[in-house]
């Protein structure tokens, strides 16, 4: 295929509002699947559990004698980042818009992302075999947010695949072929990087100039390696090996990279004759940051070693994770994990459980906090490395409170998109939760969007679940990240008979402390069984010793003594004897802080997620 035969396109939505359906009637109607096989392209099991895109995937598509490249992308504002990874791949997209929802949250985020990147935008309305479907009022929405005249908008139904035809047509005309130039020197750009147990890294990739075969040496610009290309091919959506890819075309690339990080995304890979310096270079694609950490740790602690290789892994399929190394007392070695955002850290978890058979504890998320440091050269020489600003990802780091200007905690914008009377009810969580409210504009006469900046922190506990809940799943919601903030923060400490265990403690704005202290309080009462004497577990606001939240666990009632007495029929010691050694096991299993047992799950229940 020649340059301007190809097309490379992507399909962005909002969650649920159809592309991997769409996907799949573009694959059957190209021939490169069977009818009837659903959701090709979302590969991994926690996206087919879920119905929710996670990690983009492409498939090279034969159409009417051109070469349709089409990028999925995932929907959720999570993994934004791997919608601009496939956006640099794209000269265009289909916005897709679901009839009987219309534009939400999410779309409004594609939009931008693609607008500004100038990437031809063609708004395809799916859905419209649904009963609820209001093709009128979805276009009126895509006029007047983004100024598409009602004939550029397809009508479609994915799932009958109704007008799906008119998508190929209107790809083929209108989006621009790729600028390639086949006689150059080899030139290409890594978009995404896949880690296979077998054949190791493996590079996606979309070639610029000229064309790459196996056996070609080739060398990368940022990590300056050399290499032997062993194989190369495209994705139909399955790895189909080929003689050659050439520019304009995107396909795959193995070579005997050992690791993903060699195969970083934006990474430029060239011809190994071709001297660098006179090698344009591809834009590195920025990295997004981690925006909510975590603790993970292995359920049994001689499972450490398995789960590092799993962790280290994935971590080479999903570079937007951070991954440090941590150590707790109760939980054993592990990691501290920085991820997108909330979502991001559930998908995480359960990959590592089903790629990896891994069983994970992931604690309760936090963000990250910095303190200014007072202009002070003493305190900030002798303890924070002269630093102005630090950053706080941990309790044990928490700085000495006479040593702190002020604490920042991290914003976001808000965008959401809910019906009209459904106001009131969304401004009072968000006021709730310690917003400022922006603009409200209607986006057509029953619906209206409402931008609030809040703290990132009450966004990463349960923000989307309990907003979920209060508009019955009729409110869509995106966000990004919005600066910094000043705030009060205080450290939170348990203390079970007065001795603090270290493992709960938490960093926290003094305005949510309250709440946490009493869930906390809750959930250890529910997980400490009793014991012989009476147990107090208070939560307090640094060394202080005044309780935000207490409780009293009742000693255990029955008195072993009396089983001897005989009060219970014959063989008491023998009983005796059993319960101890009963107890004894259990005790393995215990932690114990001052003198009182603890059972590790309770670590696990308290700080899971
Ligand atoms: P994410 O990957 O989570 O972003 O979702 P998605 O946009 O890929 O949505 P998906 O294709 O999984 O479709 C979501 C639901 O809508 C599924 O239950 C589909 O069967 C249904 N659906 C998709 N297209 C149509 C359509 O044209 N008509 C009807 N009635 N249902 C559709």
């Amino acid at each position: 295929f020649t340059p301007e035969k190809i097309r490379n396109f992507g399909i962005v939505a909002h969650v649920d509002h159809g592309k991997s359906t769409l996907a799949d009637r573009l694959l059957e109607l190209c021939g490169a699947v069977p009818p009837g096989q659903q959701q090709m392209l979302d590969k991994l099991q926690v996206e087919r559990e879920r119905g929710i895109t996670v990690k983009a995937q492409t498939a090279a598509l034969k159409y009417q004698g051109y070469l349709l490249n089409l990028i999925d992308t995932p929907g959720h504002v999570d993994f934004s980042a791997e919608v601009s990874r496939s956006l640099a791949v794209c000269d265009g997209i289909l916005l897709l818009v679901a009839a009987n929802q219309g534009v939400q949250a999410q779309t409004i985020a594609n939009f931008w992302l693609a607008f500004e990147k100038n990437i031809q935008i063609i708004p395809v309305i799916n859905k419209i075999d649904l009963p609820g479907a209001d093709i009128k009022s979805v276009e009126t929405q895509l006029k007047n947010l983004f100024e598409f005249n009602s004939e550029e908008c397809l009508h479609i139904s994915a799932k009958s695949g109704l007008n799906v035809e008119k998508v190929l047509d209107a790809i083929v005309e209108r989006v621009p072929a790729p600028t390639a130039n086949v006689e150059a020197p080899f030139r290409a750009m890594i978009f995404d990087s896949y880690f296979d147990h077998f054949r190791g890294a493996i590079a996606h990739i979309v070639v610029k100039e000229g064309s790459v075969q196996k056996g070609d040496k080739i060398r990368s610009y940022q990590n300056d390696k050399s290499y032997d290309v062993s194989e190369v091919g495209v994705m139909r959506p399955e790895m189909v090996k080929c003689t050659e890819v050439r520019a304009g075309q995107v396909g795959y690339l193995v070579c005997n990279m050992r690791t993903v990080k060699e195969a970083v995304v934006g990474e430029t890979l060239f011809a190994a004759e071709t001297p660098k310096e006179s090698v344009q270079s591809f834009a590195e694609i920025k990295g997004v940051k981690a925006t909510v950490y975590a603790g993970l740790f292995p359920v049994e602690t001689a499972d450490y070693e398995s789960l590092k290789q799993a962790v280290e892994r994935l971590c080479l399929n999903d570079p937007s994770v951070t991954v440090t190394p941590d150590a707790s007392k109760a939980l054993g070695l592990g990691w501290r994990i920085g991820f997108l955002g909330v979502l991001h850290m559930e998908v995480f978890g359960a990959r590592l459980s089903q790629e990896y058979d891994a069983s994970v504890i992931l604690c309760q998320p936090s963000v990250e906090y910095r303190a200014k440091i007072k202009d002070n050269e003493n305190i900030r020489k002798k303890r924070y490395d002269g630093m102005e600003e630090v950053r706080i990802l941990d309790p044990s780091k928490f700085p000495e409170e006479s040593d702190v200007d002020s604490f920042l905690e991290p914003m976001v914008k808000v965008r959401m998109i809910v019906p009209n009377e459904m106001m009131g009810t969304v401004n009072g969580l968000c006021s709730e939760c310690r917003g400022e409210r922006g603009e409200i504009s209607s986006i057509d006469t029953s619906r209206l969007m409402i931008l609030w900046r809040l703290p990132l922190a009450e966004v990463a506990v349960d923000f989307f679940e309990r907003l979920k809940k209060l508009t019955s799943g009729y409110a869509s919601f995106d966000y990004e990240p919005d600066g910094w903030q000043e705030t009060r923060l205080v450290k939170l400490t348990i203390l079970i008979n007065g001795k603090e265990v270290s493992e709960f403690s938490q960093i926290l704005p003094a305005a949510m402390a309250r709440d946490r202290a009493k869930t906390l309080v809750q959930r250890l009462k529910r997980e400490i069984p009793r014991q012989q004497f009476e147990v107090t577990i208070k939560a307090c606001i640094g060394s202080s010793t005044k309780a935000l939240s207490q409780i009293v666990i009742q000693p255990m009632k029955r008195d072993f003594s009396q089983l001897l007495k005989g009060n219970f029929g014959g063989g008491g010691m023998e009983r005796l004897n059993k319960k101890l050694s009963h107890q004894k096991k259990g005790k393995e299993r215990m932690k114990m802080v001052g003198n009182i047992q603890i059972p590790k799950e309770a670590f696990l229940n308290v700080l899971k997620n």
